[in-house]
């Protein structure tokens, strides 16, 4: 579900109840800013929950990443803060959480740019992945999971991580991030410079994941194969929600085919959020004039 929300509580307050489905992220209202003075989020608020993939689309720039650092406690190391609103989970607020206490918690974050452990064996990275399982037998019992979900892993077990194709790095990181057993991944352009099959696979396993009951945040410039995969979806620019709704509803929707799935008619380029508002004024000037016209002919009679 993505959205606008009701006013933000103050930090600390009750967030959501747990949603039917079990786990529920809320960020409400968030506002984040760099070095105190760089402000990449806007007021944005979002929902997430269990067996559903939320997807963030937008340009460059736009905050996506930043959303989603500020949901895995990665703002601090950036100089970031959030300033205003917050990330409720499980209906308890998270801001300001370390990342290793929002992964204990079922929030593991896939970074952009596959970042694998390069000079390490696929296995050693999975193992790093599994750090906190509670036992070795445990960790054997992921290793094996993760292998199953995606054979190709096992295949690679002893290979140098550094030397696997993009592909395959990507879907390492993902099977890592699966080894902390999260409720909810939050990921990164994972399509970023693969070739359209290997995309594919990469979706394929984010589908199987999202089936088996885990919440998906994925961030993604490539707005056509993420609507095919998410429930939900939002555009956001310059740090604000341009547009939110269903995958489908967003499929369906003029301005976003014209604007991040390349079906532009015009060859026109402004930004979406110029567009909506320019449609909103133009729908309401005619409903003005409409109006106008109206009361004239009633006048007359
Ligand atoms: N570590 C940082 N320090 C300062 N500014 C940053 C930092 N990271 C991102 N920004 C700025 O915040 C805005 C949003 O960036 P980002 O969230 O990375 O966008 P996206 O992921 O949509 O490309 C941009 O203006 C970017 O320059
Ligand atoms: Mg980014």
């Amino acid at each position: 579900m993505v959205g606008p929300a009701a006013a933000a509580p103050a930090p600390g307050a009750a967030g959501p109840a747990l949603d039917a489905a079990g786990a529920a992220l809320e960020i409400r209202d968030l506002e984040v800013v760099y070095a105190g003075v760089i402000l990449a989020l806007r007021g944005v608020s979002l929902r997430a929950s269990s067996g559903r993939c939320t997807a963030v689309l937008g340009a460059n720039g736009a905050g996506k990443s930043t959303l989603l650092k500020a949901v895995s406690g990665m703002l601090a190391s950036e100089n970031g803060r959030v300033l205003h609103g917050g990330v409720w989970w499980d209906g308890q607020p998270v801001h300001g959480r370390s990342p290793l206490d929002l992964v204990a918690r079922g929030i593991v974050h896939v970074m952009e740019g596959r970042r694998v452990l390069r000079h390490l064996s696929v296995e050693q990275n999975l193992v790093i992945g599994g750090h906190a399982a509670p036992s070795r037998g445990e960790l054997k019992r992921r290793l094996e999971e993760v292998c199953d979900t995606v054979p190709i892993l096992g295949r690679l077990y002893r290979r140098t991580a550094g030397l696997l194709s993009g592909g395959e790095q990507q879907l390492l990181v993902i099977g890592r991030a699966m080894m902390a057993r999260p409720r909810l991944l939050l990921i990164d352009e994972p399509s970023l410079g693969l070739a359209p099959k290997t995309v594919d696979q990469v979706f394929e396993l984010l589908d199987m994941l999202r089936k088996r009951g885990m919440g998906i945040v994925l961030v993604e410039q490539n707005a056509r194969v993420a609507l095919q995969v998410a429930d939900d979806a939002c555009v956001l620019e310059n740090g604000r929600v341009a547009i939110g709704g269903s995958a489908q509803d967003l499929r369906e929707n003029d301005d976003v085919k014209a604007f991040y799935m390349g079906l532009h008619a015009s060859g026109e380029r402004r930004r979406l959020l110029e567009t909506v508002v320019t449609r909103r004024r133009r729908d309401f000037g005619r409903a003005l004039a409409r109006s106008e016209r109206h009361e004239e002919r009633q006048a007359v009679a």
